[in-house]
């Protein structure tokens, strides 16, 4: 895993997601309240951004809005279907005005 700095705090404003390209692979940068969360940011059902989708602060998720499938901003599981697979998570720290991710590779 290594840390790379995917966007500054401010382009992420409270309860929505960004999308990032962070060494090839698509990530949607999430921003609840205190909190920052970082998941793959294409649907596991289909080619669909994330990070286009709504955040679900009370429940910690993120709406496919395609579908409407939720998926976990802690652990990637959708909670409904029609997307049956995992989205990836990876840790996030924020330092500064820096929000920095560590990704494969
Ligand atoms: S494309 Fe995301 S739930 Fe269908």
């Amino acid at each position: 895993m290594s840390r790379v700095r995917a966007c500054a705090v401010s382009e992420v404003a409270d309860g929505t997601a960004h999308r990032v390209m962070l060494g090839g692979t698509p990530v949607a940068v999430v921003h609840v309240g205190d909190d920052f969360y970082a998941v793959g940011d294409i649907c596991s059902h289909q080619r669909i951004s994330l990070s286009e989708g709504e955040v679900l602060c009370d429940t910690l998720e993120i709406e496919c809005w395609k579908h409407g499938s939720n998926f976990s901003l802690v652990t990637g599981e959708p909670s409904s279907l029609p997307a049956n697979k995992p989205v990836a998570t990876y840790p996030v720290t924020v330092e500064d005005d820096d929000v920095y991710v560590e990704v494969d590779g």
